[in-house]
């Protein structure tokens, strides 16, 4: 049988010691190499291609935290475990943001860490496997730290829908972490449409500070399906506490923190909206095949034209089904663009997706509209 291949990471000798001798008592498994610090881990991990990592969380220099986010990134088959002193919720919500795959607080019992090593293990085997390339994160290339707004320029096209179900789609097909900002800072429907009830929203956390780090961030987003979701303010008057600047502030943190960031925007382009446009490497416009929305859309273009952000648009088809009269060609001929990906109708199961806050892409991951959303995802990630 294959032992599996651990890295031990602990700056302090003493506990190094009682972690080891708490892993020997399993010959499963092998501590093929010991660090100090973050440094020395990756440097173990790139020589000892292990399987998993345990590690403290106050390491020194570059500490747990970074080193675990370091590892989810560039070697996503490596599984963390992190062991720490510190029981508290946000300590623990936090290493699984950064991407640890299980948290164990000390003093910690053999039973409970071979348990832990094995189903990190086997977690990770079942990722793709292979050659070093597969090592990085399966999306990496050309599209690490995506910040792609979904925008569109006439209200009700399906701009909330599809960037909630793109979101939670993203989260699961490519196991990566994925962050929503809803920018519709006066009517923001992300929250509803996943059935959150947030305390702290983008309006709290611009009130904090003008310039907030990851750990600040991070306590204002809310998990759901997979997402990380910072919530558009609960009333529209607090949304003037939201300046450009926080937007860009908050979205630089998001591209740092998430492999993915999507960004919800309202149908018309303000000060908040412009900056997330700026601050994205893509922006979806979505229309439908309705001549307001057509006639709109190309305002919008030109828009984008006259910033000089038009080669980052890309144009999506919402409701691409059960509509007479305007054929896509049409539109892409009067628009100049080329439709990427296509999303159908279903007012059935979208109804039903948003009265119960849970996303289609779940409900019904077969449907029609969530392959819809899977190929809007293609689109994303061919850039
Ligand atoms: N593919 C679809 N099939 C059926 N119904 C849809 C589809 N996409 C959106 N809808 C319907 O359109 C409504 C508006 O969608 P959504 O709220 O996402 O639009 P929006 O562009 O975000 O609007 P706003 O500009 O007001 O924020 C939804 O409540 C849903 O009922
Ligand atoms: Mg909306």
């Amino acid at each position: 049988m294959r032992k599996i291949k651990l890295i031990l990471a602990d700056h302090n000798e003493r506990s190094r010691n009682t972690i080891k001798e708490l892993i020997e008592l399993d010959d499963s498994m092998d501590i093929v190499a010991e660090a100090v610090n973050g440094a020395e881990v990756i440097d173990q991990i790139k020589n000892m291609d292990p399987q998993v990592v345990i590690m403290d969380l106050n390491l020194p220099e570059i500490d747990g935290l970074e080193t675990t986010r370091y590892i989810t990134l560039h070697y996503p088959r490596v599984s963390v475990i992190i062991i720490s002193l510190n029981d508290e919720i946000d300590s623990i919500k936090r290493a699984m943001l950064a991407g640890a795959r299980e948290y164990l607080v000390k003093p910690v019992s053999p039973l409970e860490i071979h348990r832990a090593v094995r189903q990190v293990a086997e977690l990770g085997s079942k990722l793709p496997a292979g050659n070093p390339e597969n090592d990085q994160p399966r999306k990496q290339v050309g599209s690490a730290h995506q910040i792609i707004s979904i925008f569109g320029t006439k209200g009700g096209v399906g701009k909330s829908v599809i960037c909630t179900n793109l979101a939670v789609t993203a989260a699961r097909e490519y196991r990566s972490r994925v962050g929503l900002v809803d920018l519709d800072i006066q009517f923001g429907d992300i929250s509803i449409m996943l059935n959150l009830n947030p305390r702290k929203t983008l309006a709290e956390l611009a009130q904090e500070i003008d310039e907030p780090k990851v750990d600040l961030l991070e306590q204002y987003l809310y998990e759901r399906n997979g997402v990380q979701i910072l919530a558009a303010p609960n009333k529209p008057e607090l949304a003037e506490l939201v300046t450009p600047m926080h937007v860009k502030n908050v979205l630089a943190l998001s591209r740092q923190v998430f492999d993915y960031t999507f960004v919800d925007t309202p149908s018309f382009i303000d000060d908040t909206t412009l900056v997330a446009l700026e601050s994205s490497d893509l922006i979806l416009l979505v229309i439908t095949l309705e001549l307001p929305a057509i006639k709109n859309i190309k305002k919008g273009i030109e828009i984008l034209r006259s910033l000089q952000l038009l080669d980052r648009a890309r144009l999506v088809l919402n409701r691409s089904t059960g509509v007479a009269g305007i054929e896509p060609e049409d539109v892409e001929r009067v628009l100049g663009l080329r439709i990427r990906a296509e999303v159908p109708s279903d007012g059935k199961l979208v109804v039903n997706s948003i009265n119960q806050g849970i996303p289609f892409v779940k409900m019904s991951p077969r449907a029609p509209i969530s392959r819809g959303i899977l190929s809007v995802m293609k689109a994303v990630d061919e850039g």
